[in-house]
């Protein structure tokens, strides 16, 4: 419990004793649940200042760019450990063993079909729908194979649900882009790793052997692993938020697809290659920075920038030496990769950004190494939603596993005072 209080005096003078809450490492939190008998709401529009819940899953220090899953640094995690692992950290709350890996890889892989029904739910989408659009219709689709036979309340169930999920996101993803060009869904291989799976089910057709190359293989685990959780972030908080109301765990995912989908969140690796695209090459950068810069103008630079991080994101950092290997191995010149470096050192030059503190997000370089392994950039977003699927299934659990309250935030009123209806 709290050890001190922080104490508000309020403008009738009264003074509210407000309890600090101490976390494990990071900032303490004021506890603000009591004010409403004080007659106040707090006011915090996007929750720049808002600690909406406690969690042991995912740690971020933006000043000193940490990412903390579990208590491991992303760049150990991204060196030494591979996707599935980390899903397992992050459900289980630590890694596995030799035997505990096995098995977790083990049911993995043998969740990986979907019902064969869900094929024929994609006839229903026109074959140029957006891939973002039919993962959220297949994602939730999947309540009405296994709403009935799971009780939300059990541990056991929460896992499988959990297996399900993390086992088809890449089935479904893969069918969703199958779809969009017309060619055979391929079935999933028991003979291969997640990534190499998902890449198999992606380009692989029925008419011949397709062989993944071990370079594409693990920059796609990398890509997977880099994306697997952040905190509270929009498309997670939209899942607690949607967990909180009893809501069964393949609705709430499909709610976190939605969320994740918009440009200033998930949506920024399409945009980031749809924006150096437009940029073109290196000579038309400046007028872009200034672009960025007008505040009468819309456009932002795409992969720039972040709610918590005012330093580099560190999985920034560690995609960028990703995407020169990648590029290298794969022998792939992309021209976008300049026009990228470019910017991003014109940017961090200009006082405009610095005083801001916008750095390269995630966002930023993943869509070049995504392109040089031939994902579509239509794709990019999905692969985002498949990869934080564990993300967003270990905050439900975690909020699940506990007691919790429905999530209803209150407002600030500001529209017309009781009136009389005057026909
Ligand atoms: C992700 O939350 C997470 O953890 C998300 C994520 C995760 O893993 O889940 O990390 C994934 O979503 C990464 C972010 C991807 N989005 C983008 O790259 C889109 C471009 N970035 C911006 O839309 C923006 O930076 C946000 C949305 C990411 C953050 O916005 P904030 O925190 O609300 O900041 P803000 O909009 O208030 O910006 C502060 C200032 C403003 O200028 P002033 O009004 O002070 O003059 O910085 C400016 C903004 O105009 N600014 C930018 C900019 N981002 C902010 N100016 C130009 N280009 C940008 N990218």
């Amino acid at each position: 419990m709290a050890e001190i209080n922080a104490t508000l005096t309020l403008p009738t003078g009264e003074v509210v004793d407000l309890p600090v809450l101490k976390g494990s490492y990071g900032p303490d939190v004021i506890d603000v649940s009591g004010l409403l008998k004080a007659g106040y709401f707090t006011y915090d529009p996007g929750f720049m200042s808002t600690a909406s819940t406690e969690s042991k899953i995912t740690y971020i220090d933006g000043d000193e760019g940490v990412l903390l899953h579990r208590g491991y640094s992303i760049e150990d995690l991204a060196e030494n450990s591979d996707y599935l692992e980390t899903c397992f950290l992050l459900w289980y709350g630590h890694l596995p063993n030799k035997e505990q890996k096995k098995t977790f890889v083990n049911n993995i892989t043998r969740h990986t079909m979907v019902h064969e029904s869900l094929a024929h739910f994609f006839d229903g989408f026109h074959h140029n729908a957006h891939p973002m659009a039919m993962m959220c219709g297949a994602v939730g689709a999947l309540s009405a194979f296994y709403h009935d036979v799971m009780d939300i309340r059990s541990d056991r169930d929460r896992e499988i649900a959990a297996h399900r999920l993390v086992a088809k996101m890449p089935t479904l993803a893969a069918m969703c882009y199958k779809h969009s060009i017309g060619q055979p869904f391929m079935y999933p291989r028991n003979d291969l790793s997640y990534a190499a799976n998902f890449l198999y089910m992606m380009f692989g057709t029925p008419c011949e052997e397709y062989t993944v190359s071990p370079a594409v293989e693990k920059a796609m685990d990398r890509i997977f692993l880099l994306h697997a959780d952040h905190e509270q972030n929009a498309s997670t908080s939209t899942v607690r938020l949607s967990g909180s109301t009893g809501a069964n765990p393949f609705a709430c995912i499909s709610a976190g697809i939605a969320a994740l989908w918009g440009p200033a969140h998930g949506g920024a690796n399409e945009a980031v290659l749809m924006m150096l695209d437009e940029i073109g090459s290196v000579e038309n950068i400046p007028m872009f920075i200034e672009k960025a810069k007008d505040p009468n103008d819309p456009f932002k630079l795409m992969g720039f920038g972040h709610r918590v991080y005012k330093n580099f994101d560190p999985r920034a950092k560690v995609m960028k030496a990703s995407s020169d290997e990648v590029l290298a191995e794969l022998g792939v010149n992309d021209p976008r990769l300049a026009v990228a470096m470019e910017l991003e050192r014109i940017a961090l030059s200009d006082p405009y950004f610095a005083e801001r503190k916008l750095f390269p997000n995630v966002d930023f370089y993943s869509g070049i190494i995504l392109s040089a392994i031939g994902i579509p950039t239509s794709m990019f977003t999905v692969i985002f939603a498949v990869s934080r699927t564990i993300g967003w299934i270990a905050h439900w659990h975690e909020m699940s596993s506990s007691p919790y309250k429905i999530g209803r935030p209150r407002q600030l009123y500001t529209g017309e005072t009781p009136r009389p209806y005057k026909g």
